[in-house]
């Protein structure tokens, strides 16, 4: 266990293999305390975290989180090149690891599902969501569990809010299943910096970028 923010961030993964054992509920408060620690626009605090372990209500988003995979997701990861900071070999392990969530989503012991009190949800709306996500992603990493930010389940977001059981006004921007990892955390693949990173006119690669 690991408690450098630095190492933590370097080495949150997706961990998409994870073991069907119970998470006790201490370590499930403390993520979603982290979560509540984030910032959000004006402080006002309209989100909502809905903790589900019901293996009925997870299966019943499974659904349409794996229709989304074979209609959409599964045959983008298959005609699409690897990204920046990986390999093809790399690239087809990240799509194994990824239909392997899709088929055992509803078995992550515990899903906390991210939400917002807000009738019209807009850009800035999930500005307000997603520091507390990552939040929750950091904590449980520190915590050694596993865990992954998905989103696929609002390509059909009516049909997955509806089997979430959100009421009207309130919407789903992340689910985040949790559990023991079946793997081991390692550093994440990412481009160079320098490659991403402009010094004052958009385009004028910034040479400190290479230090550090
Ligand atoms: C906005 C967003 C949505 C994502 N949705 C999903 C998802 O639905 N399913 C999934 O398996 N991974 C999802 N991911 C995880 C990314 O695929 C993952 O972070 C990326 O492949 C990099 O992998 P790494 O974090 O392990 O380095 C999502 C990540 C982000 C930031």
């Amino acid at each position: 266990m690991t408690q450098d923010v630095f190492e933590i961030m370097q080495t949150t993964r997706a961990m998409r293999r994870l073991k069907p054992d119970p998470v006790p509920d201490a370590l499930i408060v403390k993520i979603l305390r982290a979560g509540a620690a984030a910032a959000n626009g004006g402080n006002t605090q309209k989100w909502r975290f809905l903790v589900i372990k019901d293996g009925a209500k997870k299966q019943a988003v499974q659904r349409w989180y794996k229709k989304a995979y074979d209609e959409v997701i599964g045959p983008r990861y298959a005609a699409s090149a690897p990204p920046p900071g990986t390999d093809a070999t790399k690239y087809a392990r990240q799509h194994n690891a990824v239909e392997y969530l899709t088929e055992h989503f509803h078995e992550a012991p515990v899903w906390i599902v991210v939400c917002l009190e807000d009738p019209k949800p807009n850009r800035m709306s999930g500005a307000s969501a997603y520091p507390a996500v990552q939040n929750m992603l950091l904590a449980a990493r520190a915590l050694g569990l596993g865990s992954t930010l998905t989103t696929r389940h609002l390509i059909y977001e009516k049909e997955a809010e509806a089997a979430l059981g959100l009421p009207p006004g309130v919407h789903s921007y992340a689910i985040l299943p949790i559990g023991w990892p079946m793997g081991k955390f390692g550093p994440v693949g990412r481009g160079p910096l320098e490659a991403i990173t402009y010094l004052d006119n958009w385009g004028e690669h910034w040479e400190g970028a290479k230090g550090g």
